[in-house]
């Protein structure tokens, strides 16, 4: 009896948890965005924190210039090549981990160029993260990026996504 009136407390919150949790297994993990529209009724804190999320690490402001730095995208082609594509597609399709598509607009700068970096520590702590490993049912191993080649990264990111 006891154990049932505690859950039952705590019905509400597990509600929540619960319905995250079926929108976020109904969609794959690169549909996040559909997903946060879907849960609406319920209160969901995904698109809040992703707005201004800067993640855990070291990047706290990054500037970004315009128009788009050629150079540096073709370096983070390079590394997009030999050491993300074989997880990571550049539409919104899941391969292992999300698709790139629009990942610098569900993302602040700051949130992906920890992510690359500091990813252990992103993964252990950091909520959007560990939504993340839970849709995408892996866990990104680090991929050892100096902060210039994950500066790289991130501007080819925003090329994929049609930024100038
Ligand atoms: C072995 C597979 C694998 C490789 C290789 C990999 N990733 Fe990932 N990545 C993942 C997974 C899986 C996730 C989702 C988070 C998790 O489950 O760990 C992810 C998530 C991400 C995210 C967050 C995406 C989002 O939608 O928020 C970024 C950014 C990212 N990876 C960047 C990179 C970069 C840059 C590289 C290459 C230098 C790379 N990844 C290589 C598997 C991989």
């Amino acid at each position: 009896m006891h154990i049932l009136k505690n859950i039952k407390n705590m019905k509400s919150s597990i509600s929540i948890i619960t319905v995250s949790l079926m929108v976020f297994f109904f969609f794959s993990c690169n549909n996040e965005k559909q997903a946060d529209n879907a849960s609406s009724a319920a209160p969901s804190t995904t698109k809040k924190d992703s707005a201004a999320d800067k993640g855990i690490g070291k990047f706290t402001n990054i500037r970004l210039t315009h128009p788009l730095d050629d150079s540096m995208v073709v370096r983070g082609k390079n590394i997009y090549d030999s050491k993300c594509m074989s997880c990571h597609k550049l539409s919104d399709e899941k391969l292992v981990g999300p698709g790139w598509k629009g990942v610098t607009d569900r993302r602040t700068a700051e949130w992906v160029m920890n992510f690359i970096t500091n990813t252990n520590v992103m993964l252990d702590s950091d909520l959007v993260a560990q939504q993340l490993m839970v849709t995408c049912v892996a866990r990104m191993p680090n991929q050892n990026l100096g902060d210039d080649q994950a500066r790289a990264v991130l501007e080819y990111m925003r090329k994929n996504d049609g930024k100038n």
